[in-house]
């Protein structure tokens, strides 16, 4: 049995890598005292926007500030109805709430995580058909694998909706040959430490290719300023990246694209030695995730996880409860069914999934499963 397998990351071992680069870096901040705004922010904006293809990238301070200040730049306004999964994070739902608009919860698709595409439309259609005023999608890229963009484009453009893409999870992913950064109107992402690009603390970024846009998002996220921080042209707010976890993500940045490629290897060697014995996650095809969280479904899930965890094999639950069933959000507006998010909440677990997990460890792993879901 292993000593200890972690679930999401391992900092020992990219501590092991980047330990003294990371150092180096801190230490060049510390001489030059720019911890807000420094060079590293416009270096990480910049290298990150390289990275996926965006004409634009502005740092922020979380993932859920990155979708607050898309919202606001959206324009979005008190009542305004924004369609969002109910199978995702709750800082998705709450960045709209906060600015006084109203979620209204789709489905997830029958066979996967994302959302569906037909409990979108007929949202959308009960929603005008119900005089409410209709503002955009935010689309959840859940776990990492990208959704249906194509499809959701068409969506929003016949009810003249904006799309913010929620890649809180998926940064790194590829949708048809683009990188998560260059879809949607504003894509949104969070550097989390336990994100596949993470941080030490909070961080997040915007992406998006529309000048006035970035214009606005830079203007937004420094106190609504206008040609200089006394100049205060709106209504803003303070959420910065800083220098310190722009330092850190810039020496991540150059292992990542390794770190993905194992990622990917170890989720191609889970659906593998599964398929035979529970369905795999659904990828569209065209699709390359960063598998943010590979996430499998099965009705005895509880004793599956009991079991895994007695083996020393550490698993969890994204998301236990679908957020319609939130208390906080009784009152949003929900799809007619959504009953896929509420069988997901009931009947997911997830797998050890991060660039560091062995050989030895993952044979392991799928050794332990396939004898427990053989017998349960
Ligand atoms: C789908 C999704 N959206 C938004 C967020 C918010 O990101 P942050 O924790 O950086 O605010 C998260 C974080 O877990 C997330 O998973």
């Amino acid at each position: 049995m292993y000593e200890k397998i972690e679930l999401m990351y391992s900092p020992a071992r990219q501590g092991e890598i980047l330990k003294d680069k990371i150092t180096n870096r801190f230490a060049q901040i510390m001489t030059h005292g720019q911890f807000i705004m420094g060079q590293e922010v416009k270096d990480i904006e910049k290298k990150l926007a390289d990275f996926c293809g965006a004409k634009h990238a502005i740092g922020c301070a979380n993932g859920t500030d990155a979708l607050t200040l898309s919202l606001m730049a959206i324009d979005l306004k008190p009542n305004d109805v924004i369609f969002v999964p109910s199978f995702t994070y709750s800082a998705t739902p709450e960045a709209i709430c906060l600015l006084g608009g109203k979620p209204y919860f789709i489905d997830a698709e029958a066979d996967g995580f994302n959302i569906s595409l037909q409990s979108l439309e007929s949202s959308i259609k009960e929603a005008k058909a119900q005089g409410l005023k209709i503002k955009g999608i935010i689309s959840v890229d859940i776990f990492g694998e990208p959704c249906a963009y194509d499809a959701i484009k068409q969506i929003a453009d016949s009810y003249g909706l904006k799309v913010i893409a929620d890649a809180a999870q998926s940064f790194g992913s590829v949708y048809k040959g683009k990188k998560i950064g260059a879809l949607g109107d504003i894509a949104a992402t969070s550097f989390f430490p336990t994100k596949p690009l993470g941080c030490f603390g909070d961080g997040g970024m915007l992406f998006t290719n529309d000048d006035k846009l970035a214009e606005l998002l830079r203007s937004l996220s420094q106190h609504g300023k206008g040609d200089n921080k006394y100049d205060i042209v709106r209504i803003g707010m303070n959420s910065r990246l800083d220098s310190l976890q722009a330092a850190v993500l810039l020496e991540k940045v150059n292992i990542f694209t390794d770190e993905i490629k194992k990622r990917q290897e170890l989720a191609a060697y889970y659906n593998e030695k599964l398929r035979n014995y529970i369905a795999t996650p659904k990828t569209l095809a065209g699709n390359e995730s960063v598998w943010a969280v590979y996430t499998l479904s099965h009705p005895k899930r509880d004793e599956i996880i009991t079991r895994l965890k007695a083996k020393n094999i550490p698993s969890n639950i994204y998301y236990p409860l679908p957020l319609h069933k939130q208390p906080a959000y009784k009152d949003a507006f929900r799809a007619s069914s959504l009953e896929n998010s509420e069988r997901y909440s009931s009947q997911v677990f997830c797998l050890p999934m991060h660039a560091y997990v062995s050989h030895e460890q993952r044979e392991y792993i799928t050794a332990n499963l396939i004898e427990i879901l053989e017998s349960v």
